[in-house]
């Protein structure tokens, strides 16, 4: 299974390589029938530092206010060994070994495309993370929704930002992480409104409760956790991630982890739940249904897989050999991992054909 994941990330990694190219093929319907997880809600809820304690990374700029500006497209790709460094798309002949860097580049990458205003843009950043650290996920990185748009920023800003969040969590392969923070209530939660919009049975919503150490003194989030405020088809999972005042004085990821099970195993409310609770259990989740919902895709990925090998080598021939250009090794490289599919697929039916019958 770990194979598959990663097979499908590398699949979805050489699309997007791929860039404009094959408007008319198969490949645009390829990558969007690969599943992938989008981060939503609303802004300075804790999305960003939701994915960060997911990966166990700090890479992320996160604050208060509009801070992530674009969406971040962000796959995670284990590998063997102690190295661990990131590459960004629009870079693709620079490794990143400094996570810090990362994130100046992330903020640069904005502004450049933006300029240094507030406003917002559509077009995602990609970035990849390699490391033996990681799950294989691919996670995309949001925008906040907001209501109100701020000095600097159009009109349209509050609309633009929820049709592009939309766009991306209304396809069906979308699994959506819905960010509420704990000291608001929850009735006016904008993730839970656009989720539950898009995904009305919560089949594809994971609720995450962030903030839940800043709650007032006297209450808690038993009710919300327990799945009796709002229902969702996965159990609510809450999160302790780190304050301001941590990132300002830099407490690391382990500490804060530390200091999240911590919070989990001692506050006598959350005591009986802190086994399905945290930023660890959280990605375990992510992974375990991410395997589940590719195990269920196969047959179909299967047959667009076969629709797109042939589709490329029609293409590769029209290129004409050697494939000199690099249009034509990046599909080379599409071809070549849609047979490793392919190859994997059959062993995973261990002897059985999809209609049932033994072959
Ligand atoms: P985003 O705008 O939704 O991406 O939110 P960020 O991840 O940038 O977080 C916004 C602010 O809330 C940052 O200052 C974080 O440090 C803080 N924050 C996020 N989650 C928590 C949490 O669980 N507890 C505390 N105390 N602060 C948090
Ligand atoms: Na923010
Ligand atoms: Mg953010």
């Amino acid at each position: 299974m770990e194979n598959l994941i990663s097979l499908v990330n590398k699949l979805q990694r050489a699309c997007t390589a791929l860039g404009d190219h094959g408007e008319d093929s198969a490949l645009p319907t390829l990558w969007d029938s690969l599943p992938a997880i989008a981060v939503v809600g609303g802004q300075s809820s804790g999305k960003s530092s939701v994915l960060e304690s997911v990966v166990g990374k700090d890479f992320l700029p996160r604050g208060s206010g509009i801070v992530t500006r674009r969406p971040l497209v962000l796959q995670l790709h284990r590998i063997d060994g102690d190295r661990e460094y990131a590459e960004f798309m629009h870079l693709p002949r620079k490794r990143f070994t400094d996570f810090a860097l990362v994130r100046k580049e992330i903020a640069d990458e904005t502004d450049r495309e933006t300029g240094r205003s507030k406003q917002i843009s559509s077009v995602p950043i990609h970035l990849s993370i390699f490391s033996p650290n990681v799950v294989n996920l691919t996670l995309i990185d949001l925008p906040g929704l907001t209501k109100v748009a701020v000095e600097g920023q159009s009109e349209g800003i509050v609309q633009d930002i929820e049709n592009m969040v939309r766009a991306f969590i209304e396809k069906p392969n979308c699994i959506i992480l819905a960010v509420s923070p704990a000291n608001q209530d929850l009735a006016t939660s904008d993730a839970i409104k656009i989720s539950r919009e898009v995904d009305p049975k919560g089949e594809r919503t994971f609720g995450v409760l962030t903030k839940i150490d800043l709650m007032d003194k006297g209450t808690d989030a038993v009710d919300i956790l327990e799945g009796r405020s709002y229902r969702l088809q996965f159990p609510w999972i809450g999160v302790v991630n780190r304050s301001q005042q941590d990132i300002n004085k830099n407490v690391d990821m382990i500490a804060a982890r530390r200091r999240e099970r911590e919070y989990f195993a001692t506050t006598p409310e959350y005591k009986h739940l802190a086994h399905r609770m945290g930023s660890e259990h959280l990605g375990k989740s992510l992974s375990k249904h991410l395997e589940s919902v590719i195990k269920s895709r196969i047959p179909g990925l299967q047959s667009l897989i076969t629709k797109t090998i042939a589709e490329l080598e029609t293409e590769l021939k029209r290129l004409g050999k050697p494939i000199a250009n690099d249009a034509g090794g990046k599909l080379y490289t599409i071809m070549e991992i849609c047979r490793m599919f392919d190859g994997i697929y059959k062993e995973h039916l261990d002897g059985v054909r999809p209609g049932g019958e033994k072959v």
